[in-house]
């Protein structure tokens, strides 16, 4: 058929580019491809081409149907498409976020369960905020049995409450929290020594974590830091002024 066809076009007097591109569109089509080709301005599929007579393709060549639009690359439109539906979605959000805050439909209760995804979430964004704020400074104090002594004092006059004392039953008070306190026991390997004082000095917003670096020097910050980090290797002495600490028992 090919033969025929172009041949037919020859004696039908189209110009020589004319029958190049229905030499080119055959061609095409004979390779089985079936997607939409393009004669001449007009969108034909390759395999309807493939199957017509020379007097259909003549027909089809000399009809005046809608010429393409310069086309948009594909991946400009799907860009554009991703866009505008991220786009929506941030609206949709926003509203969503309104319209939750403005009809209270917001638990603000500190005694509600404490939903799952928030208990995964919440610790991961506190670390990663932590980590990035804290500088990388080392502890300027000795580790004597004197700076340790004097954290366990201050742990005792300003956290315990709170967090209660590795050994000791959770505090009721600190349980109270939402999140609650958690014990600070197993020398917080999450936490290099600069982290833990930044956490210590600049308190964590919207929970029950106050920022110390109003009520303590950087010394006695320091000294926590000391006690907690080791707290599973103190001395004696340092021990049992640290365990003599009393919680209130949960009711
Ligand atoms: C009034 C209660 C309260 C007191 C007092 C308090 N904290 Fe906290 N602290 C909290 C709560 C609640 C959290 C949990 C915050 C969270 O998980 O987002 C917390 C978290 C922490 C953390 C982070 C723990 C972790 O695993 O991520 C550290 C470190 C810490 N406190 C140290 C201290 C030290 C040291 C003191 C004493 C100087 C102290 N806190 C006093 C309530 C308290």
């Amino acid at each position: 058929m090919t033969l025929s066809l172009i041949h037919a076009l020859r004696v039908l007097r189209l110009s020589q580019s004319f029958i190049l591109e229905a030499e080119q569109a055959h061609e095409q089509s004979v390779n089985g491809l079936t997607r939409g080709l393009e004669i001449q301005g007009r969108v034909f599929s390759s395999s309807c081409v493939e199957s017509l007579s020379v007097h259909q393709i003549v027909f089809l060549l000399s009809f005046k149907g809608p010429r393409l639009r310069p086309s948009e690359p594909a991946e400009e439109k799907d860009m554009r498409k991703v866009l505008l539906g991220a786009v929506l979605m941030l609206v949709i959000l926003l509203i969503l976020a309104l319209v939750v805050g403005r009809f209270g439909l917001m638990p603000i209760n500190a005694d509600g369960a404490h939903s799952s995804l928030e208990a995964r979430i919440m610790p991961q964004v506190l670390h990663a905020s932590i980590v990035r704020h804290a500088a990388t400074a080392t502890n300027p104090l000795a580790i004597s049995e004197e700076n340790l002594k004097a954290g366990a004092s201050t742990y005792k006059d300003m956290c315990a409450r709170c967090h209660s004392t590795p050994g000791h039953n959770p505090s009721a008070y600190g349980q109270s929290f939402y999140p609650p306190a958690p014990q600070l026991s197993g020398g917080m390997p999450n936490y290099t020594d600069s982290q833990l004082f930044w956490t210590i000095k600049h308190g964590i917003r919207n929970t029950g974590m106050p920022a110390w670096g109003s009520m303590l020097s950087d010394d006695e910050i320091w000294q926590l830091v000391s006690l907690l980090k080791n707290s599973q290797d103190l001395p004696p002495s340092v021990e049992s002024e640290w365990q003599a600490t009393k919680n209130r028992p949960a009711r």
